[in-house]
């Protein structure tokens, strides 16, 4: 059984990833304007491909992944730039894989126009654009036994992530393109693949590694939500936890949401800026097509996984609440830490945070940093971006000009 603070943990961050984009004030669960995720995968025709990358002219393919504990990941690849590059001779276009955060998918990436997302920039500047999208997600509701509606399909946290998707997916790229491969992650993105490489993972097919709003350690996470907290809707998580899918679309989350936001006190707008920072440059309307297509479900023990890490302010694996349990699992009482200063120190490493970031707070990117104190100084880049929160980084309307060109020079000076 999770702890008390384990739920309070919970609790904030259910708050916060559910609202993360609502600049306006509103949120996603009272708008009632999700649809219902029924357990069946969309087929390929309405795919991410279909519905936002090919209407904008650019060549795209979907892709089936499968990860070795069964499950059936769905990716998307832009081979090529809108603009004619055509890669003469043996000029090969170098991999880029693209992983995003909790609670979305892949098409989060896609939601600002071409010329100012990040996938297509980075197609336009001739890389080889991947998709990733994590199980659980709209597109990768299958596997090969288990079906989403049972309980069984939800039995993991981001340590599967880890050892399963990340690999399946490093492994399906390098055998598509037969080279190694620039990593983007954004907030979950970037703790995966943090903990990922720290074991020392993908390492031979890895060239690069940028960390957008970088998720690592949790413990000073902005709370102003604490307050909200110790009134701890400690019932209401409790029912959660018997779901093992956590869908934020889903009854019992949004019913869990309205209750929070219609408490005395507790003002939903404030609660946005307050959790996820301020985001300084996302557009209302975009905001609006977001939450027509987001949030994604995820595994409730994943969501328990992220609440420990904030409680605990360090990053280790799945908590299984109990000594002995831990035990049988891991071979020791407690679970083993992943250790980022164990990263390779010659991985060229671009890391973005931002001053408003709520989430990924200067702090804990500062003890991020100083994991990474003996990184080789000129493998390693930081930008500060003083305005920017987390959503920002995904959809900010000047994400191009502050972020996204930086990515493409970061891994352009890697050639
Ligand atoms: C990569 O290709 C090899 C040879 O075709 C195959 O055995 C292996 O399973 C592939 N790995 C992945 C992750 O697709
Ligand atoms: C905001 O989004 C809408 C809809 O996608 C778009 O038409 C508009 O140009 C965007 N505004 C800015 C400033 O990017
Ligand atoms: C983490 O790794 C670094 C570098 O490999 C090592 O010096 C340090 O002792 C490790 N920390 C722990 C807690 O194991």
């Amino acid at each position: 059984m999770p702890s008390p603070a384990d739920l309070v943990a919970l609790g904030l961050l259910l708050c916060f990833l559910v609202l993360v984009v609502g600049p306006d004030g509103t949120h996603g669960s009272s708008r009632g304007s999700f649809g219902p995720n029924n357990g069946a995968a969309a087929p390929v025709s309405n795919g991410i491909c279909a519905t936002s990358v090919t209407i904008h002219g650019y060549k795209c393919q979907e892709h089936e992944v499968n990860t070795e504990d069964g499950y059936i990941l769905n990716m998307q690849r832009i081979p090529e730039g809108r603009v004619g590059w055509s890669s003469g001779g043996g000029n090969k276009k170098q991999p880029v894989l693209i992983q995003h955060g909790v609670l979305v998918d892949g098409m989060t990436w896609l939601l600002n126009s071409p010329e100012q997302n990040l996938p297509m920039i980075l197609a336009d500047n001739g890389f080889d654009v991947w998709i990733a999208n994590t199980r659980g997600t709209r597109f990768c509701r299958h596997h090969v036994s288990l079906d989403p509606l049972h309980p069984k399909f939800w039995d993991w946290s981001w340590d599967e992530l880890v050892t399963y998707d990340l690999p399946a997916v490093f492994g399906f790229v390098f055998n598509q393109t037969g080279q190694k491969i620039h990593y983007i992650g954004h907030s979950l993105g970037t703790l995966i693949g943090l903990a990922s490489f720290s074991e020392g993972h993908q390492a031979d097919k890895l060239k690069s590694a940028a960390f957008l709003s970088p998720i690592a350690y949790l413990s000073h996470m902005k709370t102003a939500l604490g307050v909200l907290a110790a009134r701890a809707f400690v019932g209401e998580i409790t029912t959660l936890f018997g779901i093992a899918e956590f869908n934020p679309k889903g009854h019992e989350a949004s019913g869990f949401l309205k209750a929070l936001c219609g408490y005395p006190g507790v003002n939903c707008y404030d609660l946005v800026s307050a959790i996820t920072g301020k985001n300084c440059c996302l557009n209302a309307s975009m905001v609006d097509i977001f939450l027509k297509n987001e949030p994604q479900s995820t595994a409730t023990k994943n969501m328990v996984h992220l609440a420990q890490t904030v409680r605990d302010g360090v990053i280790k694996k799945y908590d299984h609440g109990r000594p002995d349990y831990n035990l049988m699992h891991y071979g020791q009482p407690r679970p083993p830490a992943y250790n980022i200063s164990n990263i390779a120190r010659d991985l060229p490493v671009f890391i973005c945070y931002g001053g408003e970031d709520a989430l990924s707070d200067v702090l804990d990117v500062q003890q991020l940093l100083d994991h990474l104190k003996f990184h080789d100084v000129n493998k390693l880049s930081v930008q500060y971006i003083k305005d920017y929160a987390h959503a920002d980084f995904i959809m900010g309307i000047n994400a191009k000009d502050v972020v996204y060109n930086q990515v493409v020079q970061f891994f352009k000076n890697q050639q």
